[in-house]
């Protein structure tokens, strides 16, 4: 794999207030592939997508598309990846336009300003453009977001270069029919070159929308592979601390959990 189409992270460790957060943490992501961070809560997901990204002071080395980010300016950064926090809070009155093209101005794709409204309607809210941010619904509100990191880095690849997505936790607020339009865009962007890592908890979207899989767990990396490598009984039950049994599909021989225990507690009698 050639470096110029990765982000390497290597020996990231951080500290916040006096506790070390992440413990040297190893983690490669390719372009044109989905990579899904998943593990239990405080495990480090959002830790260490912040350490990537710069937004937190950390030891050890972050490579983007081969070049050193300690390197690139932050209009440089910018113009190659993009970052939708876990949770954003919008103080002042702006519409979703408005917020949607704050993308443009960070990143390259200011020439277009056709590009909001193009992504606005990738994610399922066209029409939407003139109402106020405030006014809408927390999953509304969500894509509204994701509709201004698409704007920033639009083209997957600019220049023979990819462009990233950094995602935490994008279909956390969304009902099924739009965790399927955000899994859908994400896969797309990777289709056409792009890199896309997505912070997740549902196992099952991440089984069947990711090509790869990080399971964080205590502030480490307990393994990276695919779905089928890192999605076993044995590793999840050590992970989450309760069984969850993994099984396959018959046609794409795709891992699905079923949250069996949950079954069995509901029908036994109190
Ligand atoms: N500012 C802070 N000061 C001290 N500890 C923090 C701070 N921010 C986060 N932590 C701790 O760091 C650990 C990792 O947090 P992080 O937000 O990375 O978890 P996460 O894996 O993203 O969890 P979740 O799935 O709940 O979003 C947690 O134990 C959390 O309590
Ligand atoms: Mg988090």
């Amino acid at each position: 794999m050639s470096r110029a189409f990765t982000l390497e992270a290597q020996g990231i460790r951080a500290c916040l207030g006096r506790k070390e957060i992440l413990h040297s943490v190893n983690f490669t992501a390719a372009a044109g592939r989905v990579t899904a961070i998943v593990g239990p809560n405080g495990s480090g997901k959002t830790t260490l997508l912040r350490a990537i990204t710069g937004e937190i002071a950390h030891e050890g080395s972050v490579t983007l598309n081969g070049l050193d980010v300690n390197h690139l300016q932050p209009w440089q950064l910018a113009a190659i990846r993009a970052v939708q926090p876990q949770s954003s809070t919008i103080a002042f009155p702006f519409t979703v336009l408005e917020i949607t093209r704050l993308g443009l101005s960070a990143g390259l794709s200011a020439a277009d300003s056709s590009i909001p409204i193009r992504a606005l309607e990738a994610v399922g809210l066209g029409g939407f453009a003139g109402r106020m941010y405030q006014d809408l619904s927390g999953g509304e509100q969500q894509r509204v977001q994701l509709a201004r990191v698409l704007t920033q880095v639009w083209e997957p690849v600019v220049s023979g270069k990819p462009c990233w997505l950094l995602l935490d936790e994008p279909v956390a607020s969304l009902d099924i029919g739009h965790q399927f339009t955000v899994m859908d865009l994400a896969r797309n962007y990777a289709a056409h070159g792009g890199g896309v890592i997505a912070v997740m908890h549902d196992l099952n979207l991440t089984a069947m929308f990711a090509d790869d899989v990080v399971l964080m767990d205590g502030g480490n990396v307990v393994t990276q592979g695919t779905p089928t490598e890192v999605l076993t009984d044995s590793t999840l039950a050590q992970t989450y601390g309760c069984p969850v049994p993994v099984n396959t599909t018959p046609p794409g021989h795709i891992p699905f959990l079923l949250p069996q225990a949950r079954v069995q507690m509901a029908s036994r009698s109190i």
